[in-house]
């Protein structure tokens, strides 16, 4: 097939073509894109994350090859990093970081079948373009505790048009304390033939009531 990059994920339409993206691209993925782009949104995150004071147990949703994990664990962060992703190939590349408690292969689209024991969700590149929208929200917080800090981001493309304010908005008896800051998304010195090499996205944080 044809060496996957983001068009191709961001193109996605259902989780069989997300499972075949994935497993095709999770050997090549922290090389091919993610050095090569500076990708710079797993630091964003973690950076935003640690700021705020957010804490262990954290489950790291769309974890793919486990940069966001690296990224909490140079921060510093003191307790159990789990992850959670639908594509069992991008977990083997984060079991090899060595900085996850447990992985777990799950569609965070749907209710998920796990403990509320999280003092931090965290996220980053997963509510994007052909990926998660605003209905990965809830399940998360159902197996968040009281109190617990979220850290996700959004792609700014897809904030408004799939819906994120609305679905926040309706979400206001569970969350509290919402805040929006926008990151660039790369730090390479921008292709002029890539679409994306300017893309930001909106770190979403809050915390569960
Ligand atoms: C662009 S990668 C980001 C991976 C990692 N967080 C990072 O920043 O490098 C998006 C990840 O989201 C995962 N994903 C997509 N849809 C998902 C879903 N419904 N449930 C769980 N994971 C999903 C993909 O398998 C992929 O590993």
């Amino acid at each position: 097939m044809t060496k996957p990059d983001l068009s191709h994920a961001y193109a996605l339409q259902t989780p069989e073509d997300c499972l075949k993206l994935y497993a095709d691209w999770a050997d090549s993925y922290d090389a091919d894109f993610a050095r090569n782009r500076g990708y710079v949104l797993p630091a964003q995150v973690a950076a935003a994350f640690m700021a705020a004071g957010g804490g262990a147990p954290v489950l790291d949703v769309g974890a793919g090859t486990g940069l966001l994990g690296v990224a909490l664990a140079g921060l510093g962060l003191s307790g159990a990093i789990d992850g959670i992703d639908l594509s069992p190939a991008m977990l083997d590349r984060a079991r090899e970081k060595g900085c996850y408690r447990t992985l777990i292969a799950a569609d965070v689209t749907r209710p998920l079948d796990l403990p509320a024991v999280y003092r931090g969700i965290v996220s980053s590149g997963t509510f994007t373009h052909g990926h998660v929208g605003p209905e990965g929200v809830p399940p998360l917080l159902d197996i968040a505790l009281p109190g617990a800090r979220f850290a996700l981001s959004v792609n700014a493309g897809v904030w408004a048009a799939r819906g994120f304010p609305a679905a926040l908005d309706a979400l206001a008896d569970r969350i509290a304390g919402l805040t929006l800051s926008e990151v660039p998304i790369y730090d390479a010195a921008p292709d002029p033939a890539d679409p994306h090499a300017t893309d930001h996205a909106l770190i979403l944080q809050f915390t569960r009531r």
